[in-house]
């Protein structure tokens, strides 16, 4: 059994009607627990890799699909997607439109239910999806009544219901205000750090991924330009121009400083490292 959860080779694809590759001989592996940040401009290629990965794309889109993509030891291209979906969880952009039961337990036992699995287990897992999400005491409520923080994290804990091995987010905070996006990315934060869970995250926020991503991958034009720690990525500036990525403002602080002649011990990308540079300074 290979040491990575995912492992994507010379992956190349083309949506249908289109003459553009979309992706472009991308070759990325992620070892399990880690959390892997997908940035790049708009079109750049986010939404279309996080798609390959539990194979709505080549199974539900069509298109022409080169290379492999081995996600938990299976073959996406030979598997069927509802057995994908038992090892890859998927939360979407949009709280509004993934959601689609009447009351908060059942959008989480859906998924369970579907299995067969039996009502005392799925009881079970209700309470401990909404507990790891923060929702315990909303069984009852109708998911429509939820804020857009809560919505999305009901949508992670539907995901979480069927137990998967590696959590796929695309912009997942993207449509929220900063409170629920802070909601969510308190979550998305335990399932790493407690649960040790596989995330890929598609995100245009250089915070979130200084913060807590082991590795960010720079997409341009459906190529990887590349995939490296956060403070090897944010403090490569003409990395960051090519791609269309804003630095995290600690590391453009960090830029600014070190280019008036000041030596930076480390270099910081985060708030806690940004505050330790200014105690050293002073
Ligand atoms: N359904 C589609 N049909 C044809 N082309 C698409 C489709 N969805 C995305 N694309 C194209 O694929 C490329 C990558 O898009 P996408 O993966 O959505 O980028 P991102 O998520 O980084 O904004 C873009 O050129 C986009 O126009
Ligand atoms: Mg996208």
């Amino acid at each position: 059994m290979a040491a990575e959860l995912i492992r994507i080779t010379g992956l190349s694809y083309r949506y249908p009607g289109s003459k553009k590759w979309a992706l472009q001989d991308i070759n990325l592996t992620v070892a399990p627990g880690e959390l892997v940040a997908l940035m790049g401009e708009n079109g750049a290629g986010k939404t279309t890799l996080c798609q390959c990965l539990n194979g709505i794309i080549p199974h539900s889109r069509g298109g022409r699909l080169k290379g492999r993509v081995m996600v938990a030891g299976l073959d996406t291209a030979t598997t069927l997607v509802a057995r994908l979906a038992l090892k890859v969880g998927m939360v979407l952009e949009d709280p509004e439109t993934q959601l689609f039961t009447t009351l908060v337990k059942n959008e989480v036992a859906f998924g369970p239910e579907n299995l067969g699995r039996p009502a005392g287990e799925i009881r079970r897992t209700i309470t401990w999806a909404l507990e790891v999400v923060g929702l315990q005491g909303y069984e009852e409520r109708p998911p429509a009544a939820l804020s857009g923080g809560q919505k999305q994290r009901l949508a992670i804990a539907a995901a979480l219901a069927m137990q998967p091995q590696v959590l796929v987010l695309d912009e997942p905070t993207s449509q929220l205000d900063p409170v629920g996006s802070s909601e969510v990315l308190a979550v998305i934060r335990d399932l790493k750090e407690r649960y040790g869970l596989t995330i890929v995250i598609a995100t245009h926020d250089s915070e979130t991924a200084a913060a807590f991503a082991d590795r960010v991958c720079v997409l341009k034009e459906g190529r990887v330009l590349a995939c490296d720690s956060p403070r090897v990525v944010f403090r490569d500036r003409e990395l960051l121009r090519q791609a269309w990525v804003r630095p995290p403002q600690v590391a453009a602080l960090a830029d600014y400083i070190q280019a008036r002649g000041v030596d930076l011990a480390g270099f910081p990308i985060n708030l806690p490292e940004g505050r330790r540079m200014v105690t050293e300074l002073l």
